[in-house]
């Protein structure tokens, strides 16, 4: 039985390929924006077009000015917003039945109605749940993202009322993956963003395309003073059968403890969540320095091995530590990174993705949150030096 796209597309008229795609097959569409218009990001490599071909329902609003920076991506400054109906969805068509793509969409209110209210509602992707949004902060950003398998050739992002607020968007980004990649994705199961962090760069700024070809969003990460950033400016290149395709400027930079032999962080699940949720992590390793030295650790989740041997990441080889099969059945989930013995360098660390597995088959109608927070811990310094 087919479960997927039992709905019928709300608007199926004209969605023709003007301004969908480019050479590299992304679709880029800024909600909100007058039909034809078009808008960039703010480094100008990508261009999105307006959201008119992709639905039929709906209001454009600009975003209050108020929450206009110059650092703000212009995508948010208008959103399309759903008053009526219940399921309102974009349709983008001229995909490829049975290959990978990763779905994206952002969502920033800026108290674009005037309203200054907190929204609650759902996202599905067909007739899956895909994640709920509660906006909060009406200058806070936030972004959804799931990879998964097309079975059809096209697809629909369905925003859902749940009676707590207005559904609207910002944003809807589609990026096609290359099939090998991400192999805990396939036809039965997605994976649902919760994290891509990069660790140990400088600066703020998130790395997008064409950094990574997939424009995947890798959000800077760092502990200061606890962990030491350290980067190379030697290009990194990916391997032909590496399955994960971290770009070289993520893997470039990385953290060290500092005065310690342990990296870790933990995540938890919102008590008041009886969803139960399985969780796939990938870790990305690259060794920046050229030593005779030896950095070998163990990676334990809840100080159960999470990989069986110790690691010892080599010079010029990225590495990813990975799972297909998910980790589940704790409220607390904590990742500890430690130098075994014989290591006489602490543990390094490039790029840490976590993600929710979600079965495509099971449709739900669940309103439960799949909220997770994530922290790192920082109080727990052991002394290297011993
Ligand atoms: C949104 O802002 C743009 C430019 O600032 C303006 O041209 C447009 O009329 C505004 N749209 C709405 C719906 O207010
Ligand atoms: C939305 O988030 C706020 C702040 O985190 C929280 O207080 C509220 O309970 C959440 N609402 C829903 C419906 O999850
Ligand atoms: C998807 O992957 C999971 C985990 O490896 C596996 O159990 C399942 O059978 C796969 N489904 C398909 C359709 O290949
Ligand atoms: C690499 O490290 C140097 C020295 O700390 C710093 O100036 C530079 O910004 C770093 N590069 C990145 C990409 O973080
Ligand atoms: C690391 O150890 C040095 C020397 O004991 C100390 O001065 C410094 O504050 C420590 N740093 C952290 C982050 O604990
Ligand atoms: C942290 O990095 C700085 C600059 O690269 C270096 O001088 C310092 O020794 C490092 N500290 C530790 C504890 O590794």
């Amino acid at each position: 039985m087919v479960l997927w796209f039992v709905f019928i597309a709300c608007f199926l008229n004209n969605a023709g390929v003007n301004g969908q795609g480019d050479n590299t097959g992304f679709v880029s569409i800024d909600c909100g924006l007058p039909e034809k218009d078009i808008s960039s990001t703010l480094t100008r490599t990508l261009t999105y077009s307006s959201d008119a071909q992709f639905i039929d329902a709906g209001t454009n609003y600009n975003i209050s000015a108020e929450y206009i920076t110059p650092t703000l991506s212009p995508q948010y400054f208008n959103v399309r917003s759903f008053k009526t109906g219940i399921r309102n969805c974009y349709t983008i068509k001229y995909l490829v039945a049975g290959l990978k793509y990763l779905v994206r969409a952002t969502f920033m209110y800026g108290n674009y109605d005037g309203l200054n209210k907190e929204v609650v509602f759902d996202l599905h992707i067909g007739v899956n749940y895909w994640k709920t949004i509660n906006i909060s902060d009406p200058g806070k950003t936030t972004i959804a993202e799931v990879i998964f398998v097309c079975p059809v050739d096209y697809i629909q992002v369905c925003l859902v009322n749940t009676g707590l607020g207005i559904p609207f968007i910002s944003s809807l980004d589609l990026r096609p993956i290359k099939n090998h990649l991400y192999p805990a994705v396939n036809s039965s199961q997605s994976l649902v963003l919760v994290r891509r962090l990069n660790a140990g760069p400088t600066d703020t700024t998130i790395i997008r395309y064409p950094d990574d070809p997939y424009d995947r969003m890798w959000e800077p990460w760092s502990n200061f003073p606890y962990w030491n950033e350290t980067n190379t400016t030697s290009y990194i290149q990916t391997s032909p059968n590496d399955l994960f395709e971290a770009p070289s400027a993520v893997l470039q930079t990385a953290v060290i403890p500092v005065n310690s032999s342990e990296i870790q962080f933990l995540w938890f699940v919102d008590p008041t969540d009886d969803k139960f949720i399985s969780y796939v992590a990938n870790l990305h390793f690259y060794e920046l320095i050229q030593t005779d030295q030896k950095r070998e650790f163990t990676i334990t989740i809840n100080d159960v091995p999470w990989y069986k041997h110790s690691f010892s990441p080599k010079y010029l080889y990225q590495d990813t530590i990975y799972a297909l099969r998910p980790i589940d059945g704790f409220q607390l989930y904590k990742v500890t990174l430690a130098a075994t013995v014989d290591s006489t360098l602490p543990p390094i660390l490039n790029a840490v993705e976590l993600f929710i597995l979600l079965p495509v088959s099971a449709v739900t109608t669940d309103n439960g949150d799949g909220e997770v927070s994530f922290y790192l811990k920082h109080n727990l310094i052991f002394n290297f030096a011993d």
